[in-house]
């Protein structure tokens, strides 16, 4: 098979297309034929080699895939159940279903073996398109907005790179629950902002976030989402209220321009990021929530039944993953390079023939 080696740590470039044996799925994984990858930042910062838990190069990335399953190591396909109202008799995943599923690595290729609890079948209607752009991005947004979060209508959340693959998860599960959003872009993104239903875009280049949320809310708010870091995460906690919430999910400020390592640039957003001091948040009454989708290991069934019902808003017609746009596999380093030009409105997916 076709497979997208990250040769060593570095920018796009590292990328190399190689011949690899189809990977045997070990115990407790199912094999999938891959037909679309979803790109995450994370994997952007894997290829640089900035992200924790990164295999030593060479190593394939990719962290969720949409494709069809083919086969499971023994007797795991009884641990494979369907998403949905699927009746148990048809629980287990049989070969030819089209699945999505989070992978641990590996997923840039023509196949890929994955744990087959992470394995969901897929509701009709959604192409493999869209199902490759949904896991990462709505549950890490669902998890830490309704699971951690317990937002309730009229809540009003500030979400950090609303144009973003997660932010667009998040502004769409807003609207859904009826909140009131603020959200920050560059400047070439304010428009669609205010199309997706943002009521407060702020184009961060030109204001400070924290000025415009406490002009309209000089109480402060109920949460705020910052996948940024650095100086991001103190300033976020200045925009909350009583009983405020920051979700810090990232850590984008360390990433250099064009995508290369910059130690420079990351321990000065190490420098930057603030010491949460536990008697400052009682006395404050504000929390910090850390979400960490790649350590949700014994949580699958909550993953589960967030997927559910992601797919039930999705079946509504409440949320619609956005493609920014859509790359062969074998230009997974030109879509590497376009989301690093923050070029991508939404999501950018791989897909393979
Ligand atoms: N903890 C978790 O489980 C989890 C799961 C998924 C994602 N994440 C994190 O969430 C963040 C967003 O992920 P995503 O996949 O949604 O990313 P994405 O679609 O690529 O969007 C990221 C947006 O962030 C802004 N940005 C800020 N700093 C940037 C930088 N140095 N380089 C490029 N863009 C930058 C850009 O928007 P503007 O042009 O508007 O600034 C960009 O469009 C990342 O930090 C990622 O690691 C965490």
């Amino acid at each position: 098979m076709r497979a997208m080696v990250v040769r060593r740590y570095g920018p796009p470039e590292v990328f190399e297309c190689r011949e690899m044996p189809d990977p045997e799925p070990a115990p407790g994984q199912a094999l999938l034929r891959v037909r679309a990858v979803g790109i995450n930042f994370a994997d952007l910062l894997q290829r640089m080699g900035l992200y924790p838990g990164t295999p030593r190069p060479p190593f394939v990335p990719g962290l969720e895939v949409a494709g069809v399953f083919e086969s499971v190591f023994g007797d795991a396909a009884r641990e494979a159940s369907a998403v949905g109202s699927a009746p148990p008799s048809e629980e287990v995943l049989r070969p030819g279903d089209r699945v999505v599923a989070l992978a641990t690595f590996s997923a840039y290729a023509e196949r890929v073996a994955v744990p087959v609890h992470l394995a969901f079948r897929l509701p009709e209607p959604i192409s493999f398109e869209d199902a490759a752009a949904i896991p990462v991005n709505y549950l890490t947004a669902y998890h830490s907005m309704f699971q951690m979060g317990n937002l309730q209508p009229g809540d009003r959340i500030l979400i950090h790179g609303a144009a973003g693959g997660v932010g667009i998860a998040a502004v769409q599960l807003a609207r859904a629950r009826k909140l009131v959003i603020f959200g920050t872009a560059g400047p070439s993104k304010q428009e669609f902002l205010r199309q997706i239903g943002v009521d407060y875009p702020i184009d961060y280049t030109r204001e400070d976030f924290r000025t415009v949320v406490r002009r309209v809310a000089p109480d402060g708010i109920e949460m705020v989402m910052d996948p940024i870091g650095g100086k991001s995460f103190a300033r976020s906690c200045d925009c909350l209220g009583a009983t405020g919430r920051l979700v810090v999910y990232g850590f984008s400020a360390a990433a250099g321009p064009g995508g290369r390592r910059s130690l420079w640039r990351s321990l000065k957003a190490l420098a930057q990021t603030p010491w949460f001091h536990p008697l400052r948040l009682m006395r404050r009454n504000i929390s910090v929530i850390g979400v960490n989708l790649g350590r949700m290991k014994g949580r699958e069934g909550l993953l589960r039944r967030q997927l559910e019902e992601i797919f039930r808003l999705y079946a509504a017609g409440q949320i619609k993953p956005v493609i920014s746009k859509v790359f062969p596999l074998e230009q997974a380093a030109e879509a590497h390079r376009y989301i690093h030009a923050r070029q991508n409105i939404g999501k950018v997916v791989l897909t393979v023939e």
